[in-house]
């Protein structure tokens, strides 16, 4: 159970507030709302005093019936100013959604009404969720404002791409559905439950990489990026902080996953050597090119001669490069995707890479493996072998984090070879 302070600005998309609210309280969570005067012409405040068994403030200079108390707690005997209070008993504040102008102010450190003065005195984690105007999000003030935040730690839950609120328009700006909300913020308080990867800092790369060849055409390969994003939602549903290094991935977003988009092989390497030093659990399920394009073209090539030859140059081998730079106490899983019974050759790549473990999967079968939502994979570690039979690839995410929960992390930390201290999982002890 957290205490949770919601922050509502003005937008059409304040009406998915209600259904934040909804989840939240069912969950067990102690809600209060503040809403921006702009967001009362959306949503009115009877509803969320309704769904939350709270006041909801609009103004700094109105009189909290709670006394800035949630309502799991009694209120305080003398009257406190309510943007001071609130948030002084507040697990974490979301601003859901955060209009393009309220992410002004935060950035710029207004205080002009109760919201942005109490995201002024904030010390609980904030959240921003924005929505708006696919034209507004892209707009540089915007993009600015958002870096400034994010900067400054506020956690920012990137809006989706989909229909917006204006007829006909579509575009980036719709906010996260109210479960992702909800789920982001669980994610930055305290729950109560310890969580098996607490404090665990988990890398996972996912989908495949794409060498250009010219201005408009690329050697890629047809992973969709599923088995990655399942490791990184599973991760981080087990407590984990989660980094995903995004290799061309058109699937939906985590809120509570960091992603690092890249497009190329030596991008995705770039983006993974300097994460990797932070982390204590690498998840290499990336599709990445062994061969690039030697010589790629600046502008588009014309189709003069009859055929074209393509000369391919070598790419550095990322996991090995990393495995080859790991201090004591990080644990490293590689994926081999192979033709037919590919044991043999996955424990060659688990010796030659230097792993804990590596995930087999047989790319000869179509109902499995790349671009399907379902998996089938035999898990090798020195230890031995784990078959995972087929199942949807969360739970064959699942599967894993269990054998490299038991297996490899709880060995690494029983043995205090290199213990992960802090960051480290807090149940393996
Ligand atoms: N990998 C990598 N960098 C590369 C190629 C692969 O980090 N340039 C990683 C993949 O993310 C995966 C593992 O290495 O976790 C196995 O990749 P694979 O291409 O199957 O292995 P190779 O050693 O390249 O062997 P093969 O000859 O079968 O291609």
């Amino acid at each position: 159970m957290a205490r949770i302070l919601l922050g509502v600005t003005g937008g059409i998309a304040a009406y998915k507030a209600l259904e934040v609210v909804r989840l939240a309280t069912k969950a067990g969570h102690a809600v209060r709302v503040v809403q921006t005067p702009a967001s009362e012409r959306f949503v009115g405040r009877a509803s969320f005093a309704a769904l939350t068994g709270a006041p909801v403030l609009l103004s700094e200079f109105e009189r909290d019936p709670a006394r800035g108390a949630f309502p799991d707690q009694p209120a305080p005997a003398h009257d406190p100013l309510s943007h001071l209070e609130l948030v002084r008993n507040a697990d974490a504040f979301l601003i859901a959604p955060a209009s393009a102008n309220t992410l002004a102010k935060l950035a710029h450190g207004l205080a002009d009404n109760l919201l942005t003065s109490a995201a002024l005195a904030a010390t609980c984690p904030i959240l921003v969720a924005p929505a708006m105007n696919d034209a507004m999000w892209a707009n540089p003030a915007t993009r600015v404002n958002l870096e400034l935040l994010r900067e400054r730690g506020v956690a920012v839950l990137e809006p989706a791409t989909g229909a917006l609120g204006s007829k006909g328009e579509w575009g980036t700006g719709r906010l996260r559905e109210p479960a992702e909300l909800l789920a982001a913020v669980e994610a930055v308080v305290p729950t109560g439950a310890p969580r098996p990867l607490d404090g665990l800092r988990v890398l996972v790369t996912a989908g495949g990489t794409r060498e250009p060849i010219d201005s408009v055409r690329y050697v890629g390969n047809r992973s969709s990026g599923r088995m990655g994003f399942a490791l990184a939602d599973e991760a981080a549903r087990r407590g984990a902080t989660v980094t995903c290094v995004a290799a061309n991935v058109a699937l939906e977003r985590n809120p509570a996953v960091e992603y690092v988009d890249v497009e190329t092989a030596a991008q995705l390497g770039e983006a993974c050597a300097e994460r990797f030093g932070d982390c204590d659990l690498l998840l290499m399920a990336a599709a990445v090119a062994d061969y690039r394009p030697a010589r790629p073209v600046d502008d588009k090539l014309k189709k003069h001669a009859a055929a074209l030859e393509l000369a391919l140059e070598r790419t550095d081998d990322v996991l090995a490069g990393l495995a080859a730079a790991r201090r004591p106490g990080q644990t490293i899983v590689g994926f081999a995707a192979e033709h037919g019974d590919g044991r043999e050759a996955a424990r060659d790549k688990l010796a030659r890479k230097g792993l804990d473990a590596i995930v087999l999967n047989d790319v000869s079968r179509a109902e499995i493996g790349f671009d399907s939502p379902e998996n089938e994979v035999t898990i090798l570690t020195a230890a031995g072998e784990r078959r995972v039979p087929r199942a949807s690839k969360g739970e064959v995410a699942a599967a894993i984090l269990d054998t490299v929960q038991e297996a490899l992390i709880r060995e690494e930390y029983k043995s205090g070879d290199g213990a992960p201290g802090a960051a480290g999982p807090r149940s393996a002890g």
